[in-house]
């Protein structure tokens, strides 16, 4: 967390005087970004001889065309994000119209809800920024999201424009990002449009995203690099390197399943032209494909979430929220908070399945089966199971219903550990012999009386996490891996039965919904009580 005593001070007269100040501003002084401080090894800046990697024992080599030293599976670029990125953005509720009053008031009531402590930090001021200010004459003025414990996200485009036709950085990058640095700047989603044409090939675009990926290391501030370039030219390839997360579809839209012929794609390999209008199905769908791609240190983005926005029931605002979790997808909400109904805060704030999204692993979930059936006025419906690995050994399974019917549901174990069949010669995997308890991750949602009990400032505050509730969990207290090591029962949602050796777990699922669960291994001492 930020030193309190930082304020944000943004004089209007930079912000719409940019492009001269390009011109004006000295170069600061270059301090080089020590990624010790974020308690990882850079494999951008500090090109150093092969050696021990401390977090997984493997070897790290020399990039045979940068000279750059990659530790594999150590991953962050430099340091950050080690898991996905939370916070807010304004751009899904608010577009072009935002002010500082607004961002504040956010930030201020993110705090009181308790969103800051279930982890989302960030206040990401969107596209448009360069008119978002008061009249003494500041942007974020004097006044202080960092000693709110946030932290202050900008955007800009890697290219001549934004996409909202403001100033764009292309060209000006170590200009822009020496300025947002002196901004106190935590946080930067960089954008795609009017790139001159650079793209078309994964080598243009990350030579272009890699300008601004060098910049902001030189600047010495740790600022995290969320790319936005909507999947084009396979990112899932490259950006894992210059990057903390990279969009891997075109603009969400608030609905669960509507084809719109702007965002034509249906997969993200070869999909040049990722559009906008894109449904939630039509971008989780995309991820199937490209989901090894994420990892510690780069996350790949679902885009920002839409709960609260009116478009979707309150299933499928659950289906969004637990889909976007489990395939570690930032988790930025994209409403207006100060607006918040209670059902929507309880989605937002359900720790079992932000547990799920700030696993270390900070892997994605892999669909095991897909199959279209019952399809609804769109002519869409589908059945898939998606499972997830977590760190510490529990597994999740999603039994996603988008179909318009109701049906039972089943995850056998033998699809769930799929991928632990050896290759080649087939042998059954132990985990199949196994017992797992399963744990409804939606079971405990809080209840409306509490939610609303929360936005009326009339529910106790969560200081520490001691307080026995099964709803409510603090982050900043304590982590979420620190939580599940305790085996905080906010974290594991409710027993709901358990699974045999080679069993089948079954569940009866309503239309556009989503039964969520994670599966531990009973311990053996218990299991052996169990068999006798
Ligand atoms: C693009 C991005 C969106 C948003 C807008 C702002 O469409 O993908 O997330 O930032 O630009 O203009």
């Amino acid at each position: 967390m930020q030193d309190g005593s930082k304020a944000i001070f943004i004089p209007f007269f930079i912000v719409i005087r940019w492009n001269i100040l390009r011109i004006k501003l000295k170069s600061p002084q270059r301090s080089i970004y020590d990624p010790s401080l974020a308690g990882r090894r850079s494999t951008t800046s500090f090109p150093t001889p092969p050696q021990k990697d401390d977090d997984n024992s493997s070897v790290s080599y020399v990039d045979n065309v940068t000279g750059k030293v990659i530790v594999p599976g150590a991953s962050s670029y430099n340091g950050l994000n080690l898991v996905p990125q939370m916070g807010w953005d304004n751009w899904n509720a608010f577009q072009c119209d935002v002010n500082e009053s607004l961002l504040l008031n956010t930030a201020r009531a993110m705090v009181d809800y308790g969103l800051r402590d279930l982890g989302y930090q960030y206040i990401v001021l969107d596209d448009c920024w360069s008119i978002g200010r008061n009249e003494s004459g500041y942007l974020v003025a004097d006044h202080t999201l960092h000693s709110m414990g946030m932290k202050f996200g900008m955007y800009s485009s890697a290219g001549i424009m934004t996409c909202a036709r403001y100033p764009g950085s292309l060209g000006y990058e170590q200009k822009d990002a020496d300025l947002w640095a002196s901004w106190d700047v935590d946080y930067l989603k960089y954008d795609n449009c009017f790139n001159q044409g650079q793209s078309g090939t994964p080598q243009i675009s990350f030579n272009r995203y890699n300008v601004m990926s060098q910049a902001l290391n030189k600047t010495g501030r740790p600022i995290v690099y969320a790319m936005c370039n909507w999947g084009q030219d396979s990112p899932f390839d490259w950006a894992y390197g210059i990057a903390n997360s990279g969009r891997m579809s075109g603009d969400v839209s608030d609905t669960f399943n509507r084809p719109d012929s702007r965002c034509p794609c249906t997969e993200s390999i070869g999909c040049s032209w990722p559009g906008f209008h894109c449904s939630i199905m039509n971008i989780l769908n995309k991820m199937a494909a490209v989901q090894s791609r994420t990892m510690s240190g780069y996350a790949q983005d679902l885009d920002m979430l839409e709960i609260g926005n009116g478009g979707q029931t309150d299933s499928e605002y659950v289906v969004h929220f637990s889909m976007w979790a489990i395939n570690s997808s930032p988790l930025l909400i994209g409403t207006n908070v100060l607006t918040l109904s209670p059902a929507n805060l309880a989605i937002y704030s359900n720790p079992a399945v932000i547990a799920l999204n700030q696993d270390p692993s900070a892997t994605a979930a892999i669909r095991k089966w897909r199959y279209l059936v019952n399809p609804d006025e769109f002519g869409e419906g589908e059945i898939a199971l998606w499972t997830r690995s977590l760190d510490n050994g529990d597994q999740v399974i999603a039994l996603l219903n988008a179909g318009n019917a109701s049906m039972m549901m089943n995850a056998t174990l033998n699809d769930i550990f799929l991928d632990l069949r050896t290759a080649g010669a087939y042998q059954a995997p132990p985990q199949l012999d196994e017992i797992w308890d399963v744990y409804d991750l939606w079971a405990n949602r809080m209840s409306d009386a509490e939610a609303a009990a929360i936005i009326n400032g009339t529910s106790m505050t969560v200081t520490d996490n001691t307080n026995g509730t099964v709803t409510r969990y603090n982050a900043t207290a304590t982590s979420y891996a620190q939580g599940l090591m305790n085996n905080d029962t906010a974290l594991l949602g409710a027993k709901v039965g358990s699974i045999g050796p080679m069993g089948t777990w079954s569940a009866m699922i309503p239309r556009h919904s989503v039964g969520l669960y994670r599966l531990r291994q009973r311990t053996s001492d218990l299991r052996k009580r169990d068999e006798l």
